[in-house]
């Protein structure tokens, strides 16, 4: 029996799972412990005693170290399949400690003759790697929506944004890069009972925990408690929904949560006033900033977060073309090839759209290109990025970018491709089928129009469909073009 006394991190598990391999260790003859709970509770000369067997440590630099010396043995070439590392770099952030043998059984397997094991959802192994990966995700997902900063102003004048904690798996690492993209220009840390993790003029620094917040009851809350009470929004109470979202665990360091009960009381009169008051366009965090430059625009846009399609997406993809356009294009949002170049419709829709420009006579450098949302995305399936629908809360997210380009452009001529584009800027009832290639006035342009979105030509069912879709998209288009050149 091989006892692996082993750190967190994928690094160290990945180190380990490579030297069992390469000696042919089967997942049975493994027994694997968290190093950091034995150093606590033993001294380190009475471990290979302990143990009863070979003592295999891999424990950081000191383990490196003799891997290197014979690293024809110590790194051989395992070969597994991409998502199976995404998959365990997702499931080794897992606070129970089956993590360690279940991904040693399924590395074992992937590379014992089952290749695709990942792709058997019903199999014991990937089940229950498929139930730690989600936990773990969820947990990040909590950690974005319920980290609340409190402002410290230390003996120099400096001002420190300071949250703690209490995740249920072990994200802190993994989060770190979320955080300083959101909150690059200042000084924060967040501390959490197992690490702390610090951003610090530009340095990123990780330390031990704390068990308790040090810092409950500070004056930021009352700022944090205003803005929830602001934007918490009566006519979409779901107690039970509430509560999933928002686990009592995680209470006592969201201040907000103490507003819950009076303004459940208030909420009937407050929906009311909401109704009268309808506003028009979401309320989000203040990303958009005032200015008539699309370039200042665009960069402010790079830093948007108010959904998660960004966190994920390559970069932002904005509109492309002159500010004096007289033709504005809005699309649904960036396929894989615009998220990687950064341009709007670079891939087989803007192909089909560039085609039908020429053939109609309009210059595409001449008119504005955007999007309704401004970021891709996607669901993962092994190397591949498939395009997934933003839904409702997304697109009114990104709308006010949209709106802030119409506002700057200003188009005589307004095209919405497909129905994300309409439904966003139009309404909800809008049907393709019903109103395609008709002109109508919107709040944005004397001379609206709607049509096909180009990808939904080119997923037409067959090629005498697909023959017919492009040629009412053509005729539309050239109504456009006409339009433009009769103003
Ligand atoms: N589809 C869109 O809606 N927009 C793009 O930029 C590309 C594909």
């Amino acid at each position: 029996m091989r006892h692996v006394a082993i750190e967190e991190g994928f690094d160290a598990w990945r180190d380990a799972a490579r030297q069992l391999l390469s000696e042919g260790v089967p997942p049975d003859q493994v027994f694997w412990y968290s190093a950091t709970e034995h150093a606590l509770f033993s001294s380190s000369e009475a471990t290979p005693a302990m143990s009863g067997g070979t003592l295999f440590s891999i424990t950081g630099e000191p383990a490196i170290a003799t891997a290197a010396s014979t690293s024809a043995v110590l790194h051989p070439r395992v070969r597994v399949p991409a998502a199976f590392v995404d998959l365990a770099k997702t499931v080794i952030c897992h606070r129970d400690q089956l993590k360690w043998p279940t991904l040693y059984r399924a590395i074992w397997r992937v590379t014992h003759g089952e290749h695709d094991l990942l792709k058997n959802a019903v199999d014991e192994v990937t089940r229950a790697l498929a139930i730690m990966e989600k936990a773990v995700r969820r947990d990040c997902h909590k950690m974005t929506a319920f980290v609340r900063f409190k402002k410290l102003v230390t003996g120099d004048g400096r001002e420190q944004f300071v949250a703690w904690h209490r995740p249920d798996h072990l994200i802190v690492r993994r989060m770190a890069s979320f955080f300083v993209d959101r909150f690059r220009s200042m000084d924060w840390a967040i501390l959490t009972p197992d690490t702390s993790v610090a951003w610090e003029n530009g340095e990123l620094q990780f330390g031990p925990g704390v068990p308790t917040d040090p810092l409950l009851g500070d004056v930021v809350e009352d700022l944090w408690t205003t803005y929830y009470a602001n934007i918490f929004n009566p006519a979409r109470i779901k107690l039970k929904a509430m509560q999933a979202e928002m686990p009592r665990k995680h209470w006592p360091t969201l201040p907000e949560t103490r507003l819950i009960p009076q303004m459940l009381k208030d909420a009937p009169a407050r929906v009311q006033k909401m109704l009268d008051a309808a506003p028009k366009v979401p309320v989000m965090l203040d990303y958009v900033p005032k200015t008539s430059s699309l370039r200042v625009l665009h960069e402010a846009a790079e830093k948007c977060r108010a959904c998660d399609i960004g966190c994920h997406a390559t970069q932002v993809v904005f509109g492309e073309g002159p500010k004096t356009a007289r033709v504005m294009f809005v699309g649904e949002q960036p396929g894989d090839q615009e998220d990687l170049a950064g341009k709007p419709f670079v891939g087989p829709s803007g192909a089909l759209l560039n085609e039908v420009l020429d053939q109609i006579g309009i210059d595409r450098s001449q008119v504005y290109v955007t999007n309704a949302v401004k970021h891709f995305k996607f669901e993962p399936r092994g190397k591949r990025r498939i395009h997934a629908k933003p839904n409702a809360r997304e697109m009114a997210a990104c709308k006010p970018w949209l709106l802030a380009e119409l506002d700057i452009v200003k188009p005589d001529i307004l095209v919405l491709l497909g129905a994300t584009a309409a439904q966003t800027l139009v309404g909800r009832q809008f049907r393709i089928t019903q109103s395609r290639g008709q002109w109508f006035k919107s709040d944005w342009s004397e001379k609206t129009i709607a049509t096909f979105h180009p990808s939904a030509i080119l997923r037409s069912i067959d090629a005498e469909s697909m023959e017919k879709n492009k040629s009412l998209f053509t005729d539309d288009l050239r109504k456009v073009a006409r339009q433009l050149a009769a103003a």
